[in-house]
């Protein structure tokens, strides 16, 4: 994790920064995958990147910011902390856990109408842009849509032996081990990664998934669909992060029992939110294309 920030140029508080790094690339990449070549087109010429990496060269951009003096602000919108009481109830309520510094879910509300915007500057939307894309990455970690011990922050685990938080062991361990390591080199083992798991979304176990995925997806209303995805991921703490609540699991090994529960969870959340990223990209294209004016893009 600190060496894959490092690469990254990230500065971070160990254990605050989601999905880790790693994770919010693969995301970045298996959306690339999927969009459609217009709406390639359109974000290669929004974030002034022709490459293949044009997403996944800022999908950590937003970490970076929000321990910055400027981007201070920005801290609240990684997460909605829902006041739920795992495992024997979970549950989002938009009007109790989003504070009124915001929350992941009216941080994508808000960056998905800027980027509509097409009044705002270019700079602006360029910045909503990325924005989106790390959010929804975000959004998808279940400890991103929940209150205990600060998503789990404040819960201290062992995984293979080591000393962490269950905050990390999700961002970052499960994922890491699930490919095997990803060697100081998190490009391109997120690469690596998305390819496969778009196989499994076009072709392999995600197949028969992937249209339920889209379900919620109304880019008219970006806070109802953030609110679905949000409740989903926040439902996987009941089941799968704190199954006999948080106190259970207070130095326990999560390595071995525990993420062979947790990994393929951990997998279809990053499938999804790398395929619903696609989706809502393709939305805002052709949202753009479809608006009354003709306004440049
Ligand atoms: C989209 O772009 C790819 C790569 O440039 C190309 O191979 C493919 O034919 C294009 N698809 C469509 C539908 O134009
Ligand atoms: C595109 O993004 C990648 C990843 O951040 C970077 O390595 C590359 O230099 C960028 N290319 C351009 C033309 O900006
Ligand atoms: C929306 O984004 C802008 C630009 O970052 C920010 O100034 C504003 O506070 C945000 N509004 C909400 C409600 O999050
Ligand atoms: C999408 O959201 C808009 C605005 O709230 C709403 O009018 C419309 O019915 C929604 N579409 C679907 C398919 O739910």
């Amino acid at each position: 994790m600190r060496i894959s920030l490092l690469t990254l140029g990230v500065t971070a508080l160990p254990g605050v920064v989601a999905w880790g790094g790693f994770g919010h690339i693969t995301v970045a990449y298996l959306a690339s995958n999927f969009v459609s070549n217009e709406t390639t087109a359109f974000f290669q010429g929004l974030l002034r990147n022709d490459t293949e990496h044009y997403l996944a060269g800022v999908a950590t951009w937003a970490d970076s910011l929000r321990y910055t003096r400027w981007g201070r602000f920005t801290g609240p919108f990684h997460f909605i902390d829902a006041k739920d009481s795992p495992p024997t109830y979970c549950g989002i309520d938009y009007e109790r856990d989003c504070k009124k510094e915001g929350c992941v879910v009216s941080a994508l509300h808000n960056y998905t109408t800027r980027l509509l915007d097409t009044e705002l500057h270019v700079s602006e939307r360029a910045m909503a842009a990325k924005f989106v894309v790390h959010f929804v990455g975000d959004i998808h970690q279940p400890l991103h849509t929940e209150d205990v011990a600060r998503g789990g922050n404040g819960i201290h685990v062992l995984f293979d032996g080591r000393n962490f938080n269950l905050h990390h062991v999700w961002d970052t361990s499960i994922p890491e081990k699930l490919v095997g390591g990803i060697h100081r080199k998190p490009y391109e083992a997120a690469k690596r990664w998305a390819d496969v798991l778009t196989t499994e979304i076009n072709e392999g176990k995600f197949l028969s998934a992937k249209d339920e995925w889209l379900k919620a997806t109304n880019v008219s209303d970006p806070r109802s669909t953030a609110l679905s995805w949000a409740t989903e991921s926040n439902a996987v703490v009941c089941t799968t992060v704190l199954p006999q609540g948080p106190d259970a699991i207070v130095g326990q090994e999560l390595g071995s029992k525990y993420y062979e529960a947790a990994a393929p969870v951990v997998e279809a959340q990053i499938a999804k939110a790398g395929y619903r990223l696609a989706a809502w990209m393709d939305l805002i294209v052709s949202s753009l294309r479809n608006q009354p004016s003709p306004g440049d893009l």
